[in-house]
């Protein structure tokens, strides 16, 4: 906290100074030239070369490498009379030249610091690459694994979805990366699972869901956000002022700039509500968008005060970049990769769904097969969205298990199966909607280890009853490989929990842990309640769920108005992480609340036999939810989940109206 305000300070006293910069600059740019600084291109569209030349350019996406970016760079400043640099953005997503594992795995680590760290190290190595802005982080939340998009987040939770939104941003913005939260908003709410497709939601869903992520990444001081392809409500997120003048900027004080997703401007007019780009172009600016991405819409906007605050605030954004008064990147700078903390962080992502008879950990000597269709791959390994990452420095799983002293010997002759299985990058990430997210079945002839490697959660309710042990490594990054085979043979011990819910079949989509109860809650004795005629009612991981090669054991779970604490032991005989999660649930309120949601959480370290207490201290928008007069605290009982314990929890009084 103490961090965030002294960054504040300096940044407010650095702020009024390029202030005046910014106003002597304005006052002299023409209607094209403020333009040109709203506009962004990619190095190879037509429009760029004679718009760079005249200095016409606000922003480049895509250009990698730091002589590539000084070249574009050279080329905006001979060409604009003001001497403007360009904000030279990409996609880093969860890595840049070392990749770590995709944001829904690092979600699954529960470690802020993990993705903080992760952000940092793909910061300092984008920064070496001339890169000032990162698309990143995408902090939808995602409760429909049909939406390959899913991998790029932190899941279903929007407790956990921001802390890693703020653990993000932090890490970026500290190495001098602008970071970007993106896709504003509720993006992840796509219907049917299909990319692009509408967002429709009560105001109260989006509020409590959707936005807080976003909120947190602002809260953080993130430099940037991105509007999103979709509608909310019937309004395209692209010319939403409700979103993006209200809430962002009216009751969050957002002061940074938003830039549209790729042609999301000129897509208005597929949305159907604008019928030429200079109609769209107005809308998304009237909106609250500050810069047009690849479609250069924007340079049809006339003249108006909208204009000009637009262009302060991307000035204002490049002098926090640096690019002013340092434009150029070193083109000798080389950073190794950061192989040790991509692995650890990988080692921390891995989620044991299940381990029958404790077929894990693998004692080394076992002969052991390995097989499946993603077993060598390394390529995939990297997940959808990989910047400079190369398969070529990348481990895969069997590259991996040998590394770490396997006995890999034939299929006849193993006494145990290493299946890795699951989708391919293609399958996952942008525009990659699935119908179907079931994992094809194999036949299991022997003791079997099934290793996913996914993007979504994938339905596998076949494997969860006939393969003894299943581990979820989703896509891992450069180190992912040995990270696996430290997980398979027990020189680490598991300690990721799902940040999303594991479906049996495609059909039970959307399932997720904070539902609304029913009148009718399901009951298999009653035909005339909430279920399935054909598959069970409940999931076939739930939220929140991973194995440990050690046992933890819950105790002595205490109240103190809002402070909540528990004793937390290793009762079994390995060294290992747990993740103490606290739920809660509002009893009877004026509006229903969801059976459960995730209000807090801790990673602890235990020996075997060590206990910790774990305190978490709840606040009165903890417990708040969204009405028409906004947030509002209840009193009245709440339910109060620590690991296996449960108890109650009283709000007394009103507490003091809070304007969050
Ligand atoms: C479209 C994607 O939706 C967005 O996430 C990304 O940052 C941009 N393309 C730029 O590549």
């Amino acid at each position: 906290m103490q961090r965030i305000a002294v960054a504040l300070l300096l940044f407010t006293f650095a702020a009024r100074a390029d202030d005046a910069r910014i106003e002597a600059l304005l006052r002299q740019m023409t209607l094209e030239e403020k333009l040109g600084q709203l506009s962004q291109y990619v190095p190879d569209q037509p429009e760029m070369k004679p718009a760079l030349e005249k200095g016409l350019v606000g922003s480049v996406l895509g250009a990698v490498d730091a002589k590539r970016v000084n070249e574009l760079q050279r080329a905006a400043l001979a060409g604009s009379r003001l001497k403007i640099p360009l904000l030279p953005g990409h996609d880093v997503i969860h890595g840049h030249r070392t990749i770590f594992p995709i944001p829904l795995a690092i979600a699954s680590s529960w470690d802020v610091d993990a993705a903080e760290l992760s952000a940092r190290i793909a910061a300092r190595e984008a920064r070496a690459s001339g890169i000032r802005w990162t698309f990143a982080p995408m902090v939808d939340i995602a409760r429909d694994p049909r939406w390959g998009r899913i991998a790029e987040g932190a899941g279903e939770d929007p407790h956990l979805g921001s802390a890693m939104a703020a653990a993000y941003v932090r890490g970026f913005q500290g190495e001098g990366l602008l970071a970007c939260a993106k896709h504003f908003a509720a993006y992840g709410g796509a219907e049917g699972g299909r990319d692009y497709a509408r967002a429709d939601m009560s105001e109260a869903t989006l509020r409590e869901v959707y936005l807080p992520p976003f909120q947190a990444a602002v809260d953080a001081g993130v430099a940037s956000l991105m509007s999103a392809f979709n509608t909310v409500g019937n309004v395209p997120a692209t010319a939403n002022a409700h979103l993006m003048r209200d809430i962002l900027r009216g009751e969050w004080g957002f002061k940074g700039f938003v830039v549209s997703d790729w042609a999301a401007v000129a897509e208005l007019m597929n949305h159907g509500i604008a019928a030429t780009k200079k109609e769209a172009a107005t809308k998304a600016l009237a909106a609250g968008v500050d810069m047009a991405m690849t479609d250069a819409t924007f340079m049809e906007l006339d003249t108006s005060p909208l204009v000009d605050e637009a262009v302060r605030r991307v000035l204002r954004a490049k002098f926090a970049a640096g690019v002013f008064d340092d434009p150029f990147a070193d083109e000798s700078r080389v950073l190794p990769l950061a192989r040790a903390e991509a692995r650890r962080i990988a080692q921390r992502s891995i989620v044991l769904l299940k381990n029958e008879g404790s077929l894990l950990p693998l004692a080394k000597s076992k002969k052991i097969a390995v097989t499946g269709p993603l077993a060598a791959s390394k390529a995939n390994m990297l997940g959808p969205w990989a910047s400079e990452g190369k398969p070529e420095e990348t481990v895969s799983v069997i590259e991996g298990l040998r590394a770490a002293g396997a006995n890999i010997v034939p299929e006849e002759e193993a006494e145990i199966i290493v299946a890795v299985v699951g989708e391919t990058r293609e399958q996952s990430g942008e525009a990659a909607s699935r119908a179907s997210i079931e994992l094809p079945p194999f036949e299991v002839r022997k003791p079997t280890v099934m290793v996913v490697l996914s993007g979504r959660p994938l339905a596998m309710a076949w494997a969860a009853e006939r393969v003894p042990a299943i581990v979820q490594a989703w896509f891992l990054g450069t180190e992912g490989g040995n990270a696996i085979a430290d997980v398979l043979f027990g020189d680490v011990n598991p300690s990721g929990k799902l940040p999303v819910t594991f479906p049996r079949v495609t059909g039970q989509v959307p399932v997720y842990h904070a539902q609304l109860p029913t009148g009718r809650p399901a009951n298999p004795e009653s035909k005339w309640t909430s279920k399935y005629l054909d598959v069970a009612i409940e999931p076939l991981f739930p939220f929140g769920h991973g194995l440990s090669y050690t046992t933890f054991a819950y105790a002595n779970l205490k109240v103190d108005g809002l402070t909540v604490s528990a004793d937390v032991r290793n009762s079994g005989k390995r060294e290992g992480d747990e993740v103490v999660q606290l739920y809660v649930r509002d009893v009877v309120a004026s509006v229903s609340r969801p059976v459960k949601e995730l209000k807090g959480f801790r990673r602890v370290a235990l020996r075997p036999g060590e206990t910790k207490r774990v305190t978490f201290t709840l606040t009165p928008r903890d417990l708040a939810f969204w009405t028409e007069k906004g947030w509002v605290t209840e009193p009245g009982k709440f339910q109060v989940w620590v690991g296996t314990l449960m108890s109650e929890l009283e709000v007394t009084s009103p507490p003091a109206a809070d304007r969050r």
